[in-house]
């Protein structure tokens, strides 16, 4: 289950201790933007020592040109994280030398090999937006893309990102977009972004809602309190679930039919293929 992955800063022995009692299906302890640079060593300390013995854990670690990026490897991987989250890589290639450091790493600590998984957060670097298609077939670890707008915002000097509705402007809808067909090129799962307003629920359960619809897998979460939000928005509701039902069943009904009309809407060969995936992903 990939729908809800909770970012806890490293450095808060609070919000870590918090985190272990929240329903998402994975945490992710930051060692990057949460975390003030002074506050790193002990933040690698705690996320090391948090890791142990606890699945599903992942961690955020700092650009991989960067310093920081090996410190913070070296000091979780012995922990088995469940994967890394790369932050600010400008292409793929980014991915294939985390995913070298990771090899080093797995085998120093005993962990099999390619059981670390990656995910790029393949928007924050305005280059990167151009080097989407980077990520077909070249990093066996990764297991997703997201990506993120706080970044690319500040590399144009943006000084909005959200118009009056609380809606992405389109520089922000074209990344989102185009993080959800990188994805989908990649055969990875597709995650959204934060939704910084932490306070408003119901927007949250509106944007989540939305995120699945247009094909996301889940979503990023910042506070508890998203993450059951943002489970319930990517679970189908029963209605969804019985109109793929009835697509499947038309088809069994017709074969040798290319297309079928169903309530006065044309369902053809992308509505099928639609239907058992969703069934496939959620038949209980
Ligand atoms: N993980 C675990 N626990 C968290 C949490 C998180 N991401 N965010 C808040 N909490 C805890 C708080 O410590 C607090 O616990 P307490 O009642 O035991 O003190 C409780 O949840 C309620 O928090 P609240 O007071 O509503 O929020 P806050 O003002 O303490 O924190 C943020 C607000 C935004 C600073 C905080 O949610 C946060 O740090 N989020 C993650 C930021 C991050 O990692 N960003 C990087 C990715 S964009
Ligand atoms: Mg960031």
């Amino acid at each position: 289950m990939m729908r809800s992955f909770l970012f806890v800063p490293a450095d808060s022995e609070r919000k870590l201790e918090k985190a272990a009692g929240v329903a998402a299906d994975a945490l992710i302890l930051d060692l990057e933007d949460a975390v003030a640079a002074a506050a790193r060593p002990e933040a690698r300390a705690l996320a090391a020592a948090y890791l142990e013995g606890r699945d599903n854990v992942w961690v955020r670690i700092n650009p991989i040109d960067t310093e920081d990026a090996e410190a913070d490897l070296e000091a979780v991987m012995a922990g088995r994280p469940a994967g890394i989250v790369l932050p600010k890589p400008r292409h793929a290639h980014d991915a294939v030398r985390l995913s070298e450091r990771i090899d080093v790493l797995e085998s120093h600590n005993g962990i099999e090999h390619g059981a670390t998984r990656i995910i790029a957060l393949c928007t924050e670097h305005p280059e990167a937006l151009f080097t989407l298609h980077s990520y077909v077939s070249t990093v066996p670890r990764l297991a997703g893309l997201s990506w993120g707008a706080e970044d690319l915002g500040a590399a144009v000097g943006a000084s909005a990102r959200h118009d009056e509705d609380g809606d992405w402007l389109p520089p922000y809808e074209l990344a989102r977009s185009m993080c959800l067909f990188a994805a989908a090129a990649a055969e990875v799962a597709a995650l959204d972004t934060v939704y910084t307003d932490f306070r408003d629920l119901d927007g949250l359960l509106r944007y989540a809602t939305k995120a699945r619809r247009d094909g996301f897998n889940g979503m990023l979460a910042i506070h508890p309190a998203q993450v059951e939000v943002i489970n319930a928005a990517f679970e189908p509701t029963a209605e969804e679930l019985e109109h793929a039902e009835r697509i499947i069943r038309l088809f069994d009904e017709n074969p040798g039919a290319g297309t079928v009309g169903l309530d006065g809407k044309m369902i053809d060969r992308p509505h099928l293929i639609q239907a058992q995936r969703l069934l496939q992903a959620h038949r209980k």
